[in-house]
């Protein structure tokens, strides 16, 4: 907390703005207002906090300006997904991953302004996507078991590296069927950094430079993806399954350089994401040695041979699995809006331009929601619990909320299962530590940090030989 003079300073000169905003609990702002709050903590960590001790939603003062911290689940579904969405744009990580990502993607497109038609356009929107989704298990369960192959021969890994690289390659399986060199996943992390040097600069953007390369790296990345859509345009496959062949066949109009975008945009919106949901999962499989066993029998009832989309769907511990990572430790912990105009809110009129913070780390581990919510526990998700707090609900919300939610939901979920029955199938990710792993921040995305071990190689008979396990309990 500020102490009495900083205290009294902002009083003295911003004491008045405070009177409209009296309903609403709040910690007391000094000079800084109460951004010094996170001046060190992580942003969640401190959202999470608000949401503990002053409820739903906790005022807050960026400098001398107010916005808010929303722990409410009626208040979020208000700004993301009722008619009044339209009045709160996206906060300002657009202009920060402006330079890295292009005006093609849905991601950085103004709700007020063409974002609607663009999110048309996402691959992943068409109604042929459901059909793609499921022809993707197969070429991404052939890519992942070569990750895993080249992993077991390494005596030591970091997970969220190896996880990141795992992620990546199946990701160019299922965007333009094949694997790609390893200068393009290269320039995928030099153009990342620089989007990430933008995020957490602690001054105006202007003043930001991009790391040295960036724009060659920039040309490249997305210039192979164009080469690609020209050479698939002149050669189609017809039996191509990749996004990038489906999309020809289905909207041959499109423009080459804007689905060259689209492409490199599906590595944007998910490796991070979706790599460290796997990272946090094993982190917890180790804690969790009966949830692990109990994957580990699963994946090998599946038996050898080709895991197809049908084969996944019998795999509800992997499913479950994945959903309690993104329960425990979601990859995408805060988002922000703010409105356009002077909107109404929790009873106050918030300015424009206000910040709006949302989080969902406190609900998701709601007491008052959720039995045990501290403990992973794939169990819960099983017999109706998938129903009672589908993805999007008030206390569930990895992908976001509402018409806005991740265009990438369904995709990272099928991605996510698959990795995890084939990964467990072949080998056991042995973690070598189970105490609560550090926590960055990285392209927006919480960066587990220091979470080695290695993959053991998991031989049949073992795997037959583990033990019929029940429901899981803490
Ligand atoms: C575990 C994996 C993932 C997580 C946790 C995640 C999380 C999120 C969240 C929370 C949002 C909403 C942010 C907001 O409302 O401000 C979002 C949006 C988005 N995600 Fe994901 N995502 C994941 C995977 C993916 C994948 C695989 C893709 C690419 C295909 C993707 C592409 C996008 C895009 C383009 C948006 C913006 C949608 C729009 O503005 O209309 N995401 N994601």
């Amino acid at each position: 907390m500020p102490n009495l003079l900083s205290r009294g300073l902002f009083n003295l000169f911003f004491g008045s703005r405070r009177k409209p905003f009296a309903s609403l609990p709040g910690p007391q702002p000094g000079v800084l207002g109460t951004a010094g709050d996170f001046l060190g903590p992580q942003p969640w960590d401190v959202c999470a906090r608000y949401g503990r001790e002053y409820g739903g939603v906790t005022l807050i003062w960026m400098g001398p300006s107010p916005g808010v911290v929303l722990n409410d689940p009626a208040v979020i579904a208000e700004v993301l997904e009722s008619p009044r969405r339209m009045e709160f744009e996206k906060g300002n990580i657009s202009e920060q991953v402006r330079p890295t990502v292009t005006d093609d993607t849905v991601f950085i497109a103004k709700l007020s302004g063409d974002w609607a038609q663009k999110r048309k356009l996402e691959p992943m929107e068409q109604p042929w996507s459901p059909k793609w989704l499921a022809a993707q298990v197969e070429p991404m369960h052939r890519s992942v078991v070569e990750s895993v192959e080249a992993l077991l021969k390494e005596p030591s890994i970091d997970y969220t590296t190896a996880m990141r690289k795992l992620t990546f390659d199946a990701f160019a399986v299922a965007a333009v069927g094949e694997k790609l060199p390893t200068s393009v996943f290269d320039d995928f992390m030099l153009m990342a950094k620089g989007a990430d040097a933008r995020i957490q600069a602690k001054m105006p953007l202007k003043f930001v430079s991009p790391p040295k390369g960036f724009e060659e790296a920039k040309a490249r990345f997305y210039g192979q993806f164009a080469d690609r859509v020209r050479a698939a345009r002149k050669n189609p496959n017809p039996q191509a399954v990749d996004v990038m062949s489906w999309t020809l066949r289905e909207t041959p109009g499109i423009d080459d350089q804007v689905l060259a975008h689209l492409l490199g945009g599906v590595f944007y919106g998910g490796a991070f994401s979706s790599s460290v949901t796997l990272v946090g999962a094993f982190h917890q499989l180790q804690k969790y040695p009966q949830a692990e066993a109990r994957l580990a029998e699963e994946a090998a009832s599946l038996g050898d041979g080709p895991l197809t989309f049908e084969k996944l769907g019998r795999a509800p511990w992997a499913e479950a699995c994945a959903f309690e990572s993104l329960r425990l430790l979601p990859a995408v912990r805060v988002f922000t809006r703010t409105p356009s105009k002077d909107a109404q809110l929790a009873g106050v009129t918030l300015p424009a331009g206000a910040m709006i913070m949302i989080s969902n780390q406190h609900l998701h581990r709601d007491p008052a929601h959720w039995t045990e919510p501290d403990t992973y526990n794939p169990a819960r998700w099983l017999d109706g619990g998938a129903t009672r707090d589908p993805l999007g609900s008030g206390h569930f919300f990895p992908f976001g909320r509402g018409p806005r939610a991740c265009v990438g939901g369904d995709f990272a979920m099928v991605f996510l299962r698959t990795a995890l029955a084939t990964i467990a199938a072949r080998a056991k990710a042995q973690v070598d530590s189970t105490e609560p792993f550090e926590e960055g921040f990285f392209f927006g995305v919480v960066l587990p940090k220091g979470v080695t071990g290695k993959l053991v190689p998991r031989s049949a008979q073992a795997a037959r030989a583990t033990p019929t396990v029940g429901a899981i309990s803490a």
